[in-house]
């Protein structure tokens, strides 16, 4: 496993192959049915603390670098679904950034950081006092790689859930958070639709980082966001996200 096949299939998620699926689904399985003291061992086993080198130095993640074994091994080798939750995405970078420069953004509201991978932003919401977090992602070992991290940054365990809550009917919360989760048009698609439900419904705060992704900018919801801040990425986080120089932030704002 390494980076760029990380981030290559994250990229074309949308033309995965059958068997890719399948083999896909087995690790799901997989890691399903290990208890999270086994998964909460390998995590911690096989990555390391990162934070310097990110937007947001201030929060320690354990991440998978050019450090640890599996960095190196052949891809087949890794036994647990695609290790999203093991990099920090440029998009997420940003939006955590964002969150920190402005702790009013979060402070006493009800905060959904869906899709949150390694749980930064959830757990920036945290710092800034919002009263509840939740970190929704449909990998079960995002959730246990966030409650490690809730841990490295000296606060609680945020609230982890890992239905899909695309589609479903929409809970209230005060602010949404999407941290590169543009990178597949059927997601998108689905998440758009959905995005529109909770805003209908209870009026939430939407707000997306993206570093301009192909797939991002392509997408209808382009049109309707307002750019509220733009960053700059560390070298290294440009150097291994292949060109990508900046992370933007956008409020959501449709016309319903
Ligand atoms: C590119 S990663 C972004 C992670 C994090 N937000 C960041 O910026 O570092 C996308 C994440 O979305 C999750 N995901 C994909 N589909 C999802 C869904 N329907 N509901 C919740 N999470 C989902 C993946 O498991 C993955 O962790």
């Amino acid at each position: 496993m390494n980076l760029y096949n990380i981030r290559k299939l994250c990229g074309m998620l949308h033309t995965t192959k059958i068997a890719e699926k399948v083999s896909c689904s087995n690790k799901q399985r997989f890691s399903s049915s290990l208890v999270s003291c086994d998964i909460r061992r390998f995590i911690v086993e096989n990555t390391e603390i990162v934070g310097e080198d990110t937007l947001t130095p201030e929060i320690k993640l354990r991440l998978l670098t050019p450090n640890c074994r599996f960095w190196h091994a052949k891809p087949e080798l890794w036994p647990l679904p695609e290790p999203y939750w093991a990099i920090y995405w440029p998009g997420g970078q940003a939006l955590t950034r964002y969150l920190l420069n402005n702790p009013g953004v979060a402070e006493g509201k009800q905060v959904l950081d869906l899709g949150s991978g390694c749980g930064a932003s959830a757990i920036a919401a945290s710092l800034c006092g919002a009263s509840h977090v939740v970190a929704n992602d449909i990998d079960n070992v995002s959730a246990i790689a966030t409650i490690i991290n809730c841990e490295l940054n000296g606060i609680g365990p945020v609230e982890c859930l890992t239905d899909n809550m695309i589609g479903s009917q929409p809970k209230r919360y005060d602010l949404i958070l999407l941290g590169d989760m543009f990178y597949d048009e059927v997601l998108a698609d689905g998440l758009h639709r959905w995005l529109d439900s909770c805003i209908n419904t209870h009026g939430t705060t939407v707000l997306i980082g993206d570093p301009g992704r192909a797939s991002f900018e392509e997408h209808g919801i382009k049109r309707l966001l307002r750019q509220i801040a733009e960053f700059e990425l560390p070298k290294l986080v440009q150097r291994e996200n292949y060109g990508l120089t900046c992370s933007t932030v956008w409020r959501y704002h449709p016309r319903l």
